[in-house]
């Protein structure tokens, strides 16, 4: 199954019907992800509806609930845990990142859950994606940007911005004012990580993710890392 075919057809899921998956397929597919820093302590657990308190406006038979130690692991949470809702998506199984939904157990390394089930309303067409131009997420425009540009972020917020470098592209997040700050501040690390995803699953043989000591500071911005495709 071609993962990025996926980028260009999914849509957030939010209907649901109620058939059983083998969860094993999860279990499988996350041993093969890659990650941006190897030395992360992370864990997720499959939880029923039952078993998490939903605020948000939908709900869904499953959920995924992620748990890490750090907050600086929070990027690496939206770049691992992408590439898992692609494959999910390419096997027929609508999911949807929800930051509005919590374990019922609390537990304070819990980061961000994802809902998934079995669905028949989950792809779309190009025409029906909401998002940026390419020229406002980047320094000068470029279509080997298209993968980031449709990766789903909280609020449709797209907090992201690339700048051009020799092999490919340094990382901003954007900075919000203070009062969407303290709304989406986690949320804005895990949609840089999915829309580095994106790259990653677009450009598989070349990508590459590394800090610079020196980047160069751009104001309303935060430097994120860089990226070689
Ligand atoms: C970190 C994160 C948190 C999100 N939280 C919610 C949520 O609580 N409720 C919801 O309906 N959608 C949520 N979404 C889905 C976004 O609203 C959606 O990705 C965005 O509007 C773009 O639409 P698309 O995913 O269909 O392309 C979340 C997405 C991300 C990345």
């Amino acid at each position: 199954m071609d993962l990025e075919e996926q980028i260009y057809t999914r849509k957030s899921c939010r209907n649901y019907v109620d058939d059983e998956i083998d969860l094993t397929i999860i279990d499988d597919f996350m041993n093969s992800t890659k990650q941006l820093n190897e030395d992360i302590n992370y864990r997720y657990e499959i939880l029923k509806l039952d078993e998490v308190n939903n605020r948000a406006r939908f709900s869904a038979p499953y959920y995924l609930a992620i748990y890490t130690d750090k907050k600086e692991n929070y990027m690496d949470m939206g770049f691992i845990f992408e590439q898992l809702c692609l494959y999910l998506q390419g096997i027929d199984i609508g999911n949807c990142w929800v930051g509005l939904a919590s374990p019922k157990k609390k537990n304070s390394d819990f980061v961000i859950s994802i809902s998934f089930g079995k669905s028949d309303n989950m792809t779309r067409d190009l025409s029906q994606f909401k998002r940026k131009s390419l020229s406002e997420i980047s320094d000068a425009e470029d279509e080997r940007l298209i993968p980031a540009q449709l990766a789903p972020s909280a609020i449709n917020q797209q907090p992201w911005y690339f700048k051009h470098t020799d092999d490919g592209f340094d990382v901003y997040k954007v900075k919000h004012n203070i009062i969407k700050r303290q709304f989406v501040k986690k949320w804005n690390e895990i949609d840089v990580g999915i829309a580095l995803a994106h790259m990653y699953v677009a450009n598989e043989d070349t990508f590459e993710f590394y800090k610079k000591a020196n980047f160069e500071n751009i104001n309303g911005h935060i430097y994120a890392g860089s990226i070689k495709i």
